[in-house]
């Protein structure tokens, strides 16, 4: 395979994987994050590789990025869009600026990415884009030990609404949009989660256990491939079966 798709929130974690699952594979990746990636974090060939700091809430800054990806490879095939903060403040812990500043990452900046991205791929014939929501909405969440609590559960749902109102907006041009909801994976994210949050998490899947980054990447690689070319508007529950409500 080849291609080059831009990630977001490659410094770590899921988006890490998935710039290393691409690099693996023959694609060229453009790796997105605020946070600096060190020279030499990901295996193989530089020339297939381009890092770009970039704050997603900023929508000049995602169109830079666009742009300096386009510059190196010529064109950009797909954007997988994984960048998020995570917020574990309690109802009471919450004000309007937190609030505002968690949305404005994790919802206007999936917005500012896939409408950059949407921008150049619209003009070489479509391509497709992966977000990602989260299976935390399902329960949801009081926040406090590591676990999300309003404010990330509410930027998470309304990824629902930015997925479907994009894949039915982009259809049209031919981009595919869907995304993967991952339940709790072991990343940066969950680092802080107590030892009796990672033991529920575990207990309340299928597989016994959390996930791990790469077993999501895999699912956003094979959405943004061909091979899912039937599959726009969807929410891929990544979980482990942990939606089964055990
Ligand atoms: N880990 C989980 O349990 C889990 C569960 C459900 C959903 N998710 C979702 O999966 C995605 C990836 O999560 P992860 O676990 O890999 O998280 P992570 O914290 O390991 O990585 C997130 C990355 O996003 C980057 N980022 C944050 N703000 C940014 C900004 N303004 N601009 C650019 N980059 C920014 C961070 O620097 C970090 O490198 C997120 O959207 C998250 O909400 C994760």
């Amino acid at each position: 395979m080849s291609g080059a798709v831009i990630v977001t929130g490659a410094a770590s974690g899921i988006g890490f994987a998935c710039v290393e699952m691409l690099l693996a594979r023959g694609f060229k990746a453009c790796a997105i994050d605020i946070a600096p990636i060190p020279d030499g974090a990901f295996a193989g060939d530089p020339d297939r590789l381009l890092s770009v700091p970039t704050d997603v809430s900023d929508p000049l800054a995602c169109a830079d990025a666009v742009a300096a990806a386009v510059k190196k490879f010529g064109k950009i095939d797909a954007l997988i869009h994984m960048a998020a903060v995570h917020s574990t403040r309690t109802w009471r812990e919450i004000d309007a600026d937190h609030m505002n500043e968690v949305l404005g990452i994790n919802v206007t900046g999936a917005f500012n990415m896939s409408q950059a991205a949407a921008l150049e791929m619209e003009k070489t014939g479509g391509g497709a884009i992966c977000l990602a929501m989260s299976g935390s909405i399902m329960v949801s969440g009081l926040g406090g030990h590591g676990r999300g609590g309003i404010a990330y559960i509410s930027s998470k749902a309304a990824i629902i609404g930015v997925t479907r109102g994009l894949a039915r907006s982009l259809a049209p041009i031919n981009i595919r949009v869907n995304a993967v909801s991952p339940g709790s994976t072991r990343t940066a994210m969950t680092a802080d989660y107590s030892e009796e949050a990672v033991r529920h998490a575990g207990a309340k899947t299928l597989a016994g256990r959390m996930g791990e980054a790469s077993e999501i990447a895999s699912v956003a690689l094979f959405l943004i491939s061909d091979e899912a070319g039937y599959i726009q508007g969807q929410i891929i529950n990544v979980n482990g079966g942990g939606s089964l409500g055990l």
